[in-house]
């Protein structure tokens, strides 16, 4: 009957099936036998070409694309994570902290700051020996940056819905998660997650000279390493 089918409507099902290949991204049911599976293998010959597509606007004509080009087009290798509400809360208060009213790191008694490097790692999906030596006094570049992302950020700012905010906030288990191939892009995700989210414990304005400076510096963190 399956023959029956295909010697009727030949010209009706092949213009189906092109037109299944085009409009869906799959079967509504998979075939149920071994046989081969022309649908997906379909779908993969044809992939979305967004890299294609921005690498094009950005040949033509000037250097930057055009603004809705930023919202459309980009191809980020890892997404760039949507800042949230800490999910460490839990272990800060098994530590005796209160995550939305955290001191000074240097405030922190030994005990508990000792305990905080768990919740670092986990934050950061890092080894110790991401930020210290054997000698765990001494100074590193990391922990130069650890040290103000606590005292700046993380005690200086707070979610604008009122959750939480700790490293794993923007973390999300990665020491680095910023996609630089897009300048735009970046400076796009910066505005909605790390300004529109955030604002500051001070109750200045809060605005990309937070942490830029009023004179835009695109890379602050090679001096907060020093
Ligand atoms: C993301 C960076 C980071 C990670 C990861 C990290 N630490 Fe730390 N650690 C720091 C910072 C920042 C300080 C505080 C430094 C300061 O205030 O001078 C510190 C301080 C310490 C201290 C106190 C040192 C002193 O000056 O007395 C010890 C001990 C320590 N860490 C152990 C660890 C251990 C063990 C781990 C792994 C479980 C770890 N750290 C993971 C950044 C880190
Ligand atoms: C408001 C968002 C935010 C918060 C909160 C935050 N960070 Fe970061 N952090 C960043 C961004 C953005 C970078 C740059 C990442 C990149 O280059 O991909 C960064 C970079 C770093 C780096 C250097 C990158 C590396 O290779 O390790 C360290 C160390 C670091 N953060 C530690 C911390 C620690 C520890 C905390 C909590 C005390 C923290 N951060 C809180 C946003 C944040
Ligand atoms: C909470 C802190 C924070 C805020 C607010 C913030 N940024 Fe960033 N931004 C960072 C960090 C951290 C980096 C990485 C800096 C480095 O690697 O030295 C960065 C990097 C960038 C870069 C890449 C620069 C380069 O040369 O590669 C751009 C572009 C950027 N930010 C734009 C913006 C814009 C535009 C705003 C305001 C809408 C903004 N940022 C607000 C933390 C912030």
């Amino acid at each position: 009957m399956n023959k029956r089918a295909v010697f009727f409507g030949h010209g009706i099902l092949s213009a189906a099936m092109l037109a299944g290949v085009v409009v869906a991204c799959g079967p509504s049911a998979p075939p149920p036998s071994t046989g081969q599976n022309p649908p997906a293998s379909a779908s993969a010959s044809t992939p979305p070409p967004p890299s294609s597509a921005s690498a094009s606007a950005s040949a033509s004509t000037s250097a930057t694309p055009p603004a809705s080009a930023s919202t459309t087009a980009k191809a980020p290798p890892a997404p760039m994570p949507n800042v949230r509400g800490s999910q460490l809360s839990a272990d800060l208060q098994g530590m005796g902290l209160d995550p939305k009213k955290l001191p000074a790191l240097n405030k922190l008694e030994p005990a508990k700051l000792r305990k905080v490097m768990n919740a670092f790692t986990k934050a950061l999906g890092v080894q110790c020996t991401h930020c210290h030596t054997d000698d765990f006094k001494a100074p590193t570049a990391n922990k130069k940056i650890s040290v103000r992302m606590w005292n700046e950020w993380v005690v200086g700012l707070q979610s604008e819905d009122g959750s939480a905010l700790f490293c794993d906030s923007c973390h999300q288990g990665k020491a680095k998660f910023l996609d630089h191939s897009d300048k735009k892009a970046l400076g796009a995700w910066m505005k909605t997650e790390l300004v529109q989210k955030l604002k500051r414990t001070d109750k200045k304005d809060h605005s990309c000279a937070t942490c830029h400076g009023e004179d835009f510096d695109g890379d602050f963190l090679d001096k907060w390493k020093k």
